[in-house]
């Protein structure tokens, strides 16, 4: 108790704190992904895919820069970057395979105009915005655009070169590639503000490309012609540089002008140019990088945006090119100093995230301590309560146990008590028992004594026997339990001793036909024994083998011996034991595994005990329906008793003589003589009694036989079986019984409609009211307890028969009950049992006919008319008409019903047929007939 206390609280704790365990491991797991939640919806990823055309010149460098700068702000921009090499084709194919990177954005500058055109549009559709920079494509369908406006750039250096050319001059025109947006819209911004000047001319056209390599070549195949113009007009800086490197090369002094665009800050680039005087002037084109990532943003971030973005522009030349030099050195130091920080900044935040990812560890941890230390103070004071409970506990089973153990002082002391009471009143019961036994036996000596007295006097003798035995092998029992028991060994010889309780058995072996044989190969053997013991131990064992053995079968006695033992055999080919029964044989009070045989539990184990009284050994060897051997053995000699075990100079015994008739009578078969001629005569009435008790069985048998037939069994399930077979006139059941007992039967019998007719007689030992009230609420109609009266039992029998007869007469045909007398055949009874208990179920069933009662009665049409006809005398319609009209007629006489009523209780179409089939049978109308109640 204390244990699993214990155990239980010890349980309950780990489950609590598995429990408590699991709960926190929740919350740190939910405490993570609600941080990261929120990490992730501050950061939603976007991916930006920039396709470049080219980026071999400085412009396009500043332009990446740009938006790298720009990008470093946010953390939550993933960047793609390609650039075609100037040419469109690659363009496109590199636009495909950012479309497969997956990105959410795409900024393009695309090479050439014309062959950009379809895989711009080709996104856009997608859904997938497009800024367009720089240079334009031939469609509308993109997001937005960022960028100078060309045609202003072209107009700005038109204007400018007007100017420096005072009105007049020539022009060398350096192009960009031909299907390029600025290329175009450059030129014609450019001829647009040099065309209100006649004086001014564009001399020569150098297609550049957009290359300084390109521009340079061509420069200097053209340089004759280049020489005589007065001013150079480059569609971008890099192109302006080398028509500068060409004039140079070429050694030309003629000072010759020259204009590019672009502007570009930082070393070799445009200011630079400028600055340093290699070329004239150049139109800031600015690159638009930092815009584009800006407005991508907000295109992604779904803010509101402009889709032309146009940057602005102006002229840098020996005027300003200080100050923008200055400022775009600044601005490039600044770039520096940010790129510098940028770096600093990531650091900063790699630091800062690790410091977060740690200061998070550190906040579970602190607080996964505090939970364990709430989960441990918990525990501890509910551990606390539990030991303060176990102990109050442990106090009260401490006093509970010494409750107990005073209480099993009183208990063995009363048992004691019990026990010599029960001693003594077994001792009183021999002298009466002797008292019927001896009066019996001889009258059972008289001559001339009626066989079925006779039977009665042997079935006395047989039971007072019974009660005998079991009151002196209870009474030895008890004397071994308290060591009483006196061993009183002289030396006999077991060999005679074994034969002549062998040859006690010989009428029963005869009459049951029985092989007992007795063997032995010696003459004598010596053993020091009680005789008055171990006589009880042969006849027992002998005995069982007769209980155990069919007829026909044999039993083996076999005495010998060895050097140091001698041993009886005692083996039958009978049923032989489970190895369950094997095992506990020689228990007390074991009641073996056979319904139809059961003993008083002691014979064995008594042996047993005699047998180690003597110092040897009982052993049983057996097979279930083979048979069983039953080995008894007992040292030589006579040192192992004690000396006053021995009584060397005993009187021969009469053990073997007394214990003979106690042993062998109850076994011998009952009332064989009972008057079979006398049964043999068919009865009115048939009887099924069920009792397993054999004596009793015969002797209501005996009783009852000569005025009823008499179907018998002691089994409750082989009781079923018969009763539906013959269905007998009334039931007379044990209510103890192997099988079903006999409450289950009455039950079965009562609640089917075939036997439920059949009166039921339970008979038993059972005498409290309480038993009977069970036994009557199983609808049993009588119910009388052992001892039971003869006379009583006969006249019970009688008037529930008679009840019965009478109550089916007022159901029944007068026809069928007179006939019913005639058929005494047990068939024939059980055909108009089964015949009229169908009619009488259907009466009110108008449609009642021949068809019908076959179905139920499985037979044939022509068997049932001739056997109506033979045992009824009358046909079917016939006694169904006499049926309906006896059940009217019970209905008028005893019930309040009307006519229609009764009418339709009993079958008849209406209440007008009725009355005149009633009238025709019975000379008077129902009404008059009920008034009268004739
Ligand atoms: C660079 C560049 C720039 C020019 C722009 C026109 O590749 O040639 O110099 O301004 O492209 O698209």
């Amino acid at each position: 108790m204390f244990y699993n206390d214990c155990c239980g609280h010890f349980q309950n704790f780990q489950s609590c704190y598995m429990i408590r365990l699991r709960i926190l491991l929740l919350f740190c797991a939910a405490f993570f992904f609600f941080n990261s939640c929120i990490k992730l919806k501050k950061d939603k990823e976007f991916v930006i895919g920039f396709s470049q055309c080219v980026e071999s010149d400085k412009w396009r460098q500043f332009m990446l820069e740009g938006m790298k700068r720009e990008l470093a702000f946010h953390d939550n921009l993933k960047f793609i970057y390609k650039q075609a090499d100037n040419s469109s084709k690659k363009q496109i194919e590199q636009v495909n395979e950012l479309l497969n990177d997956g990105i959410d954005l795409l900024i393009i500058s695309p090479n050439e105009a014309q062959p950009l055109t379809p895989i711009v549009e080709e996104v856009f559709n997608k859904g997938i915005p497009v800024i367009v920079i720089d240079r334009k494509v031939s469609s509308t369908l993109y997001t937005a655009y960022v960028g100078a406006d060309n045609y202003e750039v072209g107009k700005l250096a038109g204007e400018y070169a007007v100017s420096l050319l005072n009105k007049k001059g020539l022009i060398t025109e350096v192009l960009g590639l031909a299907g390029s947006s600025p290329a175009i819209e450059r030129h014609q911004g450019f001829a647009d503000a040099i065309s209100k000047y006649p004086d001014i001319k564009i001399a020569l056209k150098i297609n550049g490309d957009w290359l300084k390599t390109k521009a340079f070549n061509e420069a200097n195949e053209k340089i004759d012609d280049l020489k005589n113009t007065n001013l150079v007009f480059a569609q971008n800086d890099m192109m302006a540089l080398a028509t500068k490197e060409a004039i140079d090369k070429n050694g030309i002094t003629s000072p010759i002008k020259i204009i590019g665009i672009d502007a570009s800050p930082g070393k070799d680039a445009g200011i630079d140019f400028v600055s340093q005087k290699k070329i004239t002037a150049s139109v800031l084109y600015p690159t638009g990088g930092e815009e584009a990532i800006r407005i991508a943003l907000k295109i992604l971030n779904k803010e509101i945006y402009e889709k032309q973005n146009i940057l602005n522009t102006l002229i840098v030349d020996s005027s300003n090119v200080r100050l923008m030099k200055l400022q775009t050195d600044k601005i490039i130091s600044q770039q520096n100093d940010i790129e510098r920080q940028q770096t600093e900044y990531n650091e900063q935040k790699r630091v800062y995230n690790n410091q977060k990812a740690f200061s998070n560890i550190l906040f579970a941890a602190l607080l996964l301590v505090i939970i364990l230390a709430i989960t441990a103070l918990y525990s501890w004071k509910k551990n606390k309560k539990v030991t303060e409970k176990l102990l109050l506990q442990n106090l009260e089973i401490s006093s509970q146990k010494n409750k107990l153990i005073e209480m099993s002082v009183v208990a063995e002391s009363a048992h004691q008590a019990k026990l010599n009471f029960f001693t003594n009143i077994s001792h009183e019961f021999k002298t009466p028992l002797t008292l019927i036994l001896t009066p019996v036996d001889d009258l059972l000596e008289t001559p001339n004594i009626k066989p079925n007295t006779r039977e009665t006097l042997h079935l006395i003798q047989r039971n007072v026997l019974r009660l005998y035995k079991l009151v002196t092998q209870l009474m030895d029992f008890r004397k071994i339990e308290v060591n009483k028991m006196l061993l009183k060994a002289s030396e006999n010889d077991l060999v005679a001793f074994t034969k002549e309780i062998v040859n006690t058995y010989e009428v029963l072996a005869r009459k049951q036909h029985i092989s007992l044989q007795f063997f032995t190969t010696e003459k004598k053997i010596a053993v020091w024994f009680d005789p008055n013991m171990i006589d009880k131990v042969i006849f027992n064992l002998i005995s069982n083998a007769f209980k155990f053995t069919k007829e026909n079968g044999y039993i083996y006695v076999k005495v010998s011996s060895s050097n140091n033992y001698a041993e009886i055999a005692v083996e039958d080919n009978g049923v032989g034991m489970s190895p369950d029964a094997i095992v506990h044989a020689f228990e007390p009070f074991f009641q073996g595994e056979y319904e139809n045989y059961k003993g008083t539990g002691l014979g064995l184990a008594l042996s047993k005990e005699f047998m180690e009284l003597h110092h040897g050994t009982i052993h049983v060897t057996s097979e279930k329906w083979k048979g069983t051997k039953f080995e008894i053995r007992f040292p030589l000699g006579s040192e192992h008793f004690n000396s006053y075990e021995l009584e060397p100079e005993a009187a021969p015994t009469k053990a073997i003589e007394e214990d003979a008739k106690m042993y062998t009578t109850e076994l011998l078969t009952t009332f064989e003589n009972v008057d079979e001629t006398k049964n043999s005569k068919e009865k009115k009435y048939c009887i099924l009694i069920i009792e397993d008790n054999e004596d009793l069985r015969s002797y209501l048998k005996l009783k009852l036989g000569n005025e009823f037939d008499i179907l018998e069994t002691g089994n409750g399930n082989k009781a079923i079986e018969l009763a539906f077979e013959n269905m007998p006139d009334l039931i007379l059941s044990d209510i103890v019984l192997p099988g079903k007992n006999g409450i289950e039967l009455t039950q079965i019998f009562k609640s089917d409609i075939r036997t439920a007719h059949i009166p039921v007689i339970l008979l038993t030992a059972r005498s409290s009211d309480l038993q009977k009230i069970e036994g009557l609420k199983s609808q049993a109609d009588a119910y009388l307890t052992k001892p039971f009266n003869i006379t009583e039992l006969k006249q019970t029998i009688n008037n529930l028969i008679a009840n019965r007869d009478k109550v089916k007469g007022h159901y029944s045909s007068e026809t069928f009950s007179e006939e019913k007398s005639q058929a005494t055949k047990k068939t024939d009874r059980k055909f108009i049992s089964e015949f009229s208990l169908i009619v009488e179920t259907h009466l009110s069933n108008e449609k009642l006919g021949v068809e019908d009662i076959c179905k139920e009665m499985s037979i044939s049409r022509i068997q049932l008319y001739r056997k109506v006809k033979k045992i009824l005398n009358c046909s079917v319609n016939d006694y169904i008409v006499n049926t309906r009209l006896q059940k009217a007629k019970y209905f008028l006489q005893y019930e309040d019903f009307s006519i229609s009523e009764i009418a339709y209780k009993t079958g008849f179409s209406s209440a007008a047929y009725f009355s005149t089939v009633f009238k025709t049978k019975f000379g008077v109308t129902p009404s008059a007939f009920k008034e009268n109640k004739t």
